[in-house]
C-alpha cells in the first residue's frame, strides 16, 4: 500500500498589535530635538570643519520615499526621548516570561482560536523572527512551554524573510510527516534594532507579532489556504547588515555616542531597492511559470512591507499591469516596516473578497538577501 499524500495549509494566522504608536509627525519632532542637541553640543568641532552638523528629517521626504505614516512601538517614551532614542525595556528576571516570547504568545493565541484549535494539538513551534532576544534558551522553546505544546520548538532567522522561510519549514515537515500541526511565530520588536538616530533609516520599522499555523489538510479547519509551491532563495549581500553580536559585546557593542553605528540596522537603501526589486521579481514570475499561473490568475499579493514604490514595481511585474490597493494591500502607512511579520499583517488583514479557488501569493525579501514565496489558493 502507498503512503498518502500529505498536504500542508495554513489554517489561520494571527496578530499581536502593541497599543502604542508613533506617527511621522511625532518622530520628525523628536528626531529634529536631537539632532539640535547634538549639533550645540558640537558647536565648536562643527564650526571649526572638524565635524559635519546633522541634518533634520522631514514628514515629506519619509511619506513619499517608503509610503510610511506611522509605526506602532512597545516603547513610545524612549524611542521618542531626544537623550535617548531607544525603547525602554526593563530586563526581566528567568522566572518571567520574556518580551519576545510574551507578544509571540499573543499572536500564536489568536491564530490558534481562529483555527479552533487546542495548543495541545500542535506538534512544533518555529520561532521565525529577524532579532532573538537572547541566543539560548530558543525563544520558540519559552514560547511552546507558555503554551502547553508538546513536541519541539527551534528558532530560526532569515531577517525579513523569516516568515515564508518558516512556512516552508513547516510545510516540509509535515510532507515528511514529521509533524500535523506547525506554528510559526514571528515576534518583532524592530525598535530594539533600529538606529533612531539615523536620518536615513529612523522612520523604517515598528513592532509587531505574527503567528501562522501551517497544518495537514485532513486536520484542518474549514476555509484554510492550500499552499501550491513554495520557493525560496539566498544570495549574499551587505547592503543591510547589523553586525551586533556576541563576540563586540566586550568592544561596546552599541555606541550611544554617535548618530551611526553598525551594530543596529543599517542599509545602503538605494541599492537595495534597485538589487531586490529585479531578483523577487524574476523569482515570482518563474515560479508561477512552473506552477501555471499567470498574472491574471492572481487574486492577490501579500508582498513584504517595506517600501511602496518597491511593491509597486514587484506587483507590476508580476501581475502585468498597475496593482489595485485590493490586488497587493499595503499596512505599512499604519504599521511601516515589520521585518518579517509584515506580508503576515497584510495577508491577516486584507482577505475581503477572496472566494473559494482564488489564488494568492505571501511573499517576504530583505537582509541575506532572502526572498521567500508562498503559493496559496483559498480552498
Ligand atoms: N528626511 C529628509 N531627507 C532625507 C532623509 C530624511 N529622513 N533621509 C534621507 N534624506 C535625503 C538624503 O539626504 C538625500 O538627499 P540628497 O539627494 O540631497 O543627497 C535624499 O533624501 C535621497 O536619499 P536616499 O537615501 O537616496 O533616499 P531614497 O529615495 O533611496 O529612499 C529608502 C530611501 C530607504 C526609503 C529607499 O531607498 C528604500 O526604501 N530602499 C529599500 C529599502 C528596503 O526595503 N530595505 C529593506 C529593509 S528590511
Amino acid at each position: 500500500m502507498s503512503a498518502p499524500i500529505l498536504n500542508p495549509v495554513i489554517s489561520a494566522t494571527g496578530l499581536f498589535t502593541p497599543d502604542q504608536s508613533i506617527d511621522n509627525k511625532e518622530l520628525v519632532a523628536s528626531f529634529n530635538a536631537y539632532v539640535a542637541l547634538y549639533n550645540q553640543d558640537h558647536a565648536d568641532q562643527i564650526a571649526s570643519g572638524t565635524m559635519e552638523a546633522l541634518a533634520p528629517s522631514s514628514v515629506e521626504f519619509i511619506e513619499k520615499a517608503s509610503g510610511i505614516h506611522s509605526r506602532f512601538v512597545v516603547d513610545k517614551d524612549g524611542i521618542l526621548d531626544p537623550a535617548h532614542m531607544a525603547p525602554r525595556l526593563a530586563e526581566r528576571s528567568n522566572e518571567e516570561l520574556s518580551v519576545l516570547a510574551e507578544i509571540g504568545v499573543i499572536a500564536a493565541q489568536d491564530a490558534l482560536a481562529r483555527a479552533g484549535r487546542d495548543a495541545a494539538d500542535v506538534d512544533a513551534v518555529l520561532c521565525a523572527a529577524s532579532n532573538m532576544q537572547r541566543p539560548y534558551p530558543a525563544m520558540a522553546i519559552e514560547i511552546q512551554h507558555a503554551l502547553g505544546i508538546e513536541g519541539f520548538a527551534f528558532d530560526m532567522n532569515v531577517a525579513c524573510s523569516s516568515a515564508t522561510f518558516g512556512i516552508q519549514t513547516a510545510a516540509d515537515y509535515i510532507r515528511a510527516s514529521h509533524a500535523k500541526s506547525v506554528l510559526v511565530v514571528n515576534p518583532e520588536i524592530c525598535s530594539g534594532h533600529l538606529n533612531w538616530r539615523d536620518r536615513d533609516s529612523h522612520f523604517i520599522f515598528g513592532d509587531v507579532a505574527t503567528a501562522i499555523l501551517v497544518e495537514e489538510k485532513s486536520i484542518a479547519p474549514a476555509g484554510h489556504w492550500d499552499i501550491l509551491g513554495t520557493k525560496l532563495k539566498t544570495v549574499f549581500s551587505n547592503n543591510i547588515r547589523n553586525n551586533f553580536g556576541f563576540l563586540n559585546r566586550a568592544h561596546g557593542a552599541i555606541d550611544q555616542d554617535g548618530p551611526k553605528t553598525d551594530k543596529l540596522f543599517v542599509q545602503e537603501g538605494r541599492k537595495v531597492f534597485k538589487e531586490v526589486v529585479p531578483m523577487v521579481s524574476a523569482l515570482i514570475v518563474e515560479e508561477m511559470e512552473k506552477l501555471g499561473l499567470q498574472g491574471r490568475d492572481m487574486r492577490r499579493l501579500w508582498l513584504h512591507q517595506a517600501n511602496s514604490n518597491m511593491n509597486r514595481l514587484i506587483a507590476q511585474r508580476v501581475l502585468g499591469h498597475d496593482a489595485t490597493p485590493e490586488e497587493s494591500p499595503t499596512v505599512l502607512e499604519t504599521y511601516a516596516n515589520t521585518s518579517s511579520a509584515g506580508s503576515i499583517i497584510a495577508f491577516h488583514l486584507h482577505q475581503d473578497g477572496i472566494n473559494s479557488g482564488d489564488t494568492g501569493l505571501i511573499c517576504s525579501f530583505g537582509a541575506g538577501y532572502s526572498v521567500g514565496s508562498v503559493f496559496i489558493r483559498k480552498s
